[in-house]
């Protein structure tokens, strides 16, 4: 069976973005595929080096996890600061990792303008441990949103030059996931690109219905169209493509059809989508409050995950070290 592996780092709740980006692949492929997921806790610390309460932020994705609908028996998920093998092949991979292409890479150009006092190494090589993270399971496939993209090309690429340089068919170049067949970026209710925590833009999934309302009935519009067919701004193309998430596409078709008209009333649209959002997150808003306050499941789901991942790492560790030319220990 292919093998599917992905992660979140904890770094806030779980928004709209995770959700559609990753977390519903994570849902839909857990039982067609052999699925893992984790919390990249380690990857946190690359902007938040001195976490307030790291545990109680990995227990909130995992309740997040839990309640959107992965189930541990189908996909273990375990806390990737449990596996330490992931450290070791972490190593490996910077050894044949370039200072030029990590340089290169958006996010970290990005980080370097957002947070210009803390260019830590592990920022740079962020797309290494992401590599080891997923090629320690060797992955088929990795259900990840667009801005992922570039650090699947980084593991792809790494995956390839470890093969070159021992000589060795071994490690697979895993493939993005995407559940729409395309690449999917969850724009921001701010009308702004993308929906993400240091945004300030993001509904999330523990948002209770008032703020769910109030948020969406918030979202950033125009004053709407001027002519007939009339090609869309960027804030309007992307209230459009948040509609299609949330209430489908035939209810985006609608309204796409009384824009062209110039008969669309934004407010009629934002109830729609504010209803189907809450239809959405009511049920999980109320298993997150369940799962988030059973502290003995939690970690008992924690460590039955972290046993599955460290017999397939320690697998993985010892095959590697062999080709490499270390001694067996
Ligand atoms: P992050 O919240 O940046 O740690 O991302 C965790 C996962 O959610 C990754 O797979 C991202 O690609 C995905 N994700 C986060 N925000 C978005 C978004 N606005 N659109 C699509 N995917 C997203
Ligand atoms: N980089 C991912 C993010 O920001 C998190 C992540 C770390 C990840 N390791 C991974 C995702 C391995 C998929 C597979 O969201």
């Amino acid at each position: 069976m292919e093998r599917v592996i992905s992660g979140i780092r904890p770094t806030g709740n779980l928004h709209l973005g995770n959700y559609f980006g990753a977390v519903k692949s994570f849902v839909k492929m857990q039982d067609e595929y052999d699925c893992m997921f984790f919390i990249a806790d380690w990857h946190s610390l690359t902007t938040h080096p001195t976490p307030e309460n790291i545990r109680s932020s990995v227990k909130t994705i995992l309740s997040e996890y839990l309640a959107c609908g992965i189930d541990p028996e189908k996909a273990p998920i375990y806390v990737q600061s449990d596996v330490k093998q992931v450290l070791e092949l972490y190593l490996y991979l910077n050894m044949n990792a370039y200072l030029g292409e990590l340089e290169r890479v958006t996010s970290f150009k990005e980080k370097v303008r957002k947070q210009p006092d803390n260019v830590n190494a592990g920022l740079l090589t962020y797309p290494c441990l992401m590599a080891a993270d997923i090629l320690m399971h060797k992955a088929d496939k990795v259900p990840v949103g667009k801005d992922q993209e570039q650090n699947m090309e980084m593991a792809r690429l790494f995956a390839r030059r470890f093969n070159r340089i021992y000589n060795v068919e071994y490690f697979k170049e895993p493939a993005s996931f995407y559940f729409a067949d395309k690449a999917v970026k969850v724009p921001g209710l701010d009308g702004t690109g993308k929906m993400g925590k240091s945004e300030g833009n993001c509904l999330y999934l523990c948002d209770d219905e008032k703020t769910v309302t109030k948020k969406i009935m918030r979202a950033v519009t125009d004053q709407g169209p001027t002519q007939l067919n009339q090609e869309k701004p960027e804030v309007i193309q992307n209230l459009f493509t948040l509609c299609e998430l949330l209430s489908g596409k035939e209810a985006a078709d609608y309204y796409n059809d009384l824009y062209n008209r110039m008969e669309i009333r934004y407010g009629d649209m934002k109830k729609q989508m504010a209803a189907d959002a809450n239809t959405l997150l009511a049920p999980i808003r109320e298993r997150i409050l369940a799962y988030s306050s059973d502290d003995a499941l939690l970690e008992k789901i924690m460590r039955q995950g972290a046993e599955a991942a460290a017999e397939r790492a320690e697998k993985t560790i010892e095959e590697v070290r062999e080709i490499i030319g270390f001694r067996k220990i």
